[in-house]
């Protein structure tokens, strides 16, 4: 037997490399469209000699309102035949949360890859909500231990946040996201045209992403949104693609600079206002949308930190005016829903929220409009406080 101190058992090997990772995000429209070269650029032409095989996933809701995009992608491919190769026809699948509650949607797009004999040099190309390219991306990650992936966000929430950053997932065992992983996409195209499809809710819920990051990272672009929220719900072309545009490159500033793009810390900046809202669209069955829940988790968080003296009195009006007069909620019954034990959901919420991170509290708030600072502990006296004076702001929807 060797003893502890021999040079074997003693052997440590550390291993270091570097390697810098990175990939574009572009701003478009009509990005199938046969003159628009932006999708060829970033698909890169193949140096191989033939047609690097793709496959091309779409969200079933994208292509109900848009029965002509499966005729163009195929369309966009024959044109383009010399350096890619569509292996099959575009694969049709449900968009929305229900794409991601099941495993058997990750089997069958891997099943897809699988029978077009998609190499490590294949290319997959999404097209969707943040839901499909969620499942997708996770799919395209484990295949071959990872091929290429070209995402196209066609919901706002998905150009702001979901569609740009570098995770994926779908939900197992009762939880959300519980399988997924980090995974850089080869590029991200944020089409514009997209977005006039969706229904409003689905349209503006994204928005709250954008007074999200906004109140934490840029006063200005806070002031922007406020300015501009009337445009915004009347769902103004140029003040929507600015606000998107704007909140992509701040999303993208944190994955780049925050040094913790693959979260391995417990300081989550762009988790503000989200302890709530994850229960709050858990508490709806998530028929409400995760845009709208995040502002009602915005302005309850906004109120606590009023509370702290973080903000002002005259701030946390703006944040919550500025969200109102987009359309989005500040306060739902969802809030008021109590245990069996009379203990209010949420405060559950928040304790899920502390496992979540790993047993520690992090809390990210404004300290200022467009400043930010971390709390560890919440008062909830605060929180209970907040939803009562979230519930009497007059014009405040008592649904
Ligand atoms: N990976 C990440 O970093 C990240 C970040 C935030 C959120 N997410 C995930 O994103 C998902 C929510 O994504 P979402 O808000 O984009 O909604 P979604 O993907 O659930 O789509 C909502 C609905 O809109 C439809 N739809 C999509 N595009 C459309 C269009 N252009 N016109 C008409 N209908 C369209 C879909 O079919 C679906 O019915 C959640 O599962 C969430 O967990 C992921
Ligand atoms: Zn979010």
């Amino acid at each position: 037997m060797r003893s502890l101190t021999d040079n074997y058992t003693q052997k440590i090997i550390p291993l270091e490399f570097d390697q810098s990772y990175g990939y574009p995000v572009c701003f478009t429209h009509d990005v199938f469209s046969i003159d628009n070269p932006i999708l060829l650029n970033v698909m890169g032409k193949t140096n191989r000699g033939e047609a690097k095989k793709t496959v091309v996933f779409v969200d079933q809701g994208v292509v109900s309102e848009t029965p002509r995009l499966l005729k163009e992608i195929v369309l966009w491919f024959e044109h383009h035949q010399d350096y890619f190769c569509l292996a099959c026809d575009p694969v049709v699948f449900p968009g929305g949360e229900s794409v991601k509650n099941s495993w058997d949607h990750v089997h069958r797009a891997t099943r897809v890859m699988d029978d077009s004999e998609l190499d490590r040099h294949g290319m997959v190309v999404a097209v969707g909500g943040g839901a499909l390219l969620d499942m997708v991306g996770f799919a395209a990650a484990i295949f071959h231990r990872g091929i290429q992936l070209i995402r196209i966000p066609t919901t706002t929430l998905a150009q702001n946040d979901a569609g740009i950053g570098v995770k994926n997932g779908i939900n197992q065992y009762g939880r959300k996201n519980c399988l997924g992983t980090f995974y850089l996409p080869t590029a991200v195209i944020n089409d514009a045209g997209f977005l006039k499809t969706l229904p409003f809710d689905h349209f503006i819920g994204g928005v709250a992403e954008a007074f999200k990051i906004a109140l934490i990272r840029d006063g200005s672009f806070f002031s922007f949104l406020e300015n501009n929220s009337a445009l915004l719900k009347q769902r103004d072309q140029t003040a929507i693609e600015e606000s998107i545009e704007r909140c992509a490159q701040l999303h993208l500033d944190h994955i780049s600079h925050s040094g913790d793009a693959f979260e391995t810390g417990s300081s989550r900046p762009l988790d503000y206002g989200h302890w709530s809202a994850h229960k709050i669209e858990m508490l709806s069955g998530f028929t409400m949308g995760h845009g709208q829940a995040v502002s009602i988790g915005i302005a309850l968080d906004s109120f606590y930190a009023w509370q702290c003296c973080l903000i002002s009195r005259i701030e946390l009006d703006r944040i919550i005016t500025a969200m109102m007069n987009c359309g989005l909620p500040v306060w739902s019954h969802y809030l008021e829903i109590k245990d069996s034990g009379g203990r209010l959901e949420i405060e559950n919420g928040l304790e899920e929220f502390r496992q979540h991170l790993g047993g520690r509290l992090t809390f990210t708030m404004p300290h200022g409009i467009g400043h930010t600072c971390e709390r560890h502990e919440m008062d909830f006296d605060i929180v209970r406080e907040g939803l009562i004076f979230l519930k009497k702001i007059p014009g405040v929807k008592q649904t």
